[in-house]
């Protein structure tokens, strides 16, 4: 159903400021007044479905309780932006992989590689990891011994990611070599992740506000793009602060190039390469 600009009740200022200040303390995403327009139409049509026509009524309807709770679920879907692709930004995925084949040279190729991928959306950026980590541990003559988490705030994105089911025109950016070896057609225009990666990755729905409630368990590698930069900047670092509790020694953090600025930390150091903004745990 298309709704009309009109029918859409105008959300106040003071309106405005209650949802954007819900959204920030759930969710961590800061709204700016520029983006008044996006919260009202996704809020307005989602009081829509339920019948609701005034913005405090759903309002107290989405902080009640345990119904609550499950409003609020639905309603985050809507809000958070879900964009992603395959290979979405190449030079960090390609500085995992060739970081995974040097580990698998210093640990004698013997130990397995735990990366967790924050903010994961609909799973195009974990697969393309484990395609890239599959060629690494193949090109070496080994079992794969990778493991990937992906997790995410969204239910909706996370239900496409283990499905691990796209359209054709997602795969425009996946290389044929790719294309060939991990997607399987299953229907007219679509393809599934081969079981070769979909077996490797788990896909879990995670606040990465409630981290410091997580337990704490170490891992390789850490990548998370595109999410920090919707976060105030002293979230940001308090985020990147509690991964880093997350990192086994040696491990790597990749965040998206230019997504934090100046964030300096005792125990990480920044590597130096082009392209890619990545520190390693000393
Ligand atoms: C723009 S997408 C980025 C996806 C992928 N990382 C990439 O770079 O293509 C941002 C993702 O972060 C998720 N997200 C937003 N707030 C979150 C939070 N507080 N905790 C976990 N995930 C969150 C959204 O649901 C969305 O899927």
């Amino acid at each position: 159903m298309v709704w009309s600009l009109q029918s859409v009740p105008l959300l106040s200022d003071s309106q405005f400021a209650l949802w954007s200040k819900l959204l920030e303390e759930r969710a961590g995403i800061y709204l700016s007044e520029q983006q008044k327009v996006f919260l009202q139409t996704q809020v307005a049509m989602r009081m829509r479905e339920l019948g609701y026509s005034d913005y405090g009524d759903y309002y107290s309807c989405v902080v009640d309780g345990v119904s609550g709770m499950v409003e609020w679920a639905l309603l985050v879907d809507r809000l958070v932006v879900n964009e992603t692709r395959f290979f979405r930004h190449r030079p960090s995925i390609d500085f995992v992989g060739r970081e995974v084949a040097a580990h698998l040279q210093r640990a004698s190729f013997n130990t397995a590689y735990d990366l967790w991928s924050v903010g994961c959306s609909s799973g195009e950026e974990p697969y393309s990891l484990a395609m890239v980590l599959n060629d690494v541990y193949q090109n070496a003559g080994l079992e794969p011994r990778y493991a990937i988490t992906g997790t995410d705030i969204s239910r909706a994105a996370l239900g496409v990611a283990r499905a691990g089911v796209y359209g054709e025109r997602k795969l425009s950016s996946v290389d044929e070599h790719f294309r060939q070896r991990y997607f399987l057609p299953v229907a007219d225009n679509q393809f599934q992740i081969s079981s070769l990666l979909r077996d490797r990755i788990c896909f879990n729905q995670g606040n990465v506000l409630n981290i410091n409630e997580m337990p704490i368990i170490k891992v390789d590698a850490i990548f998370c793009q595109n999410l920090l930069v919707y976060f105030r900047r002293w979230l940001r670092e308090q985020i990147l602060n509690a991964f880093v509790a997350r990192l086994k020694p040696g491990g790597l953090l990749v965040i998206g190039l230019g997504e934090v600025v100046d964030w300096v930390h005792p125990d990480m150091k920044r590597v130096a390469v082009d392209a890619v903004q990545a520190y390693v745990h000393k």
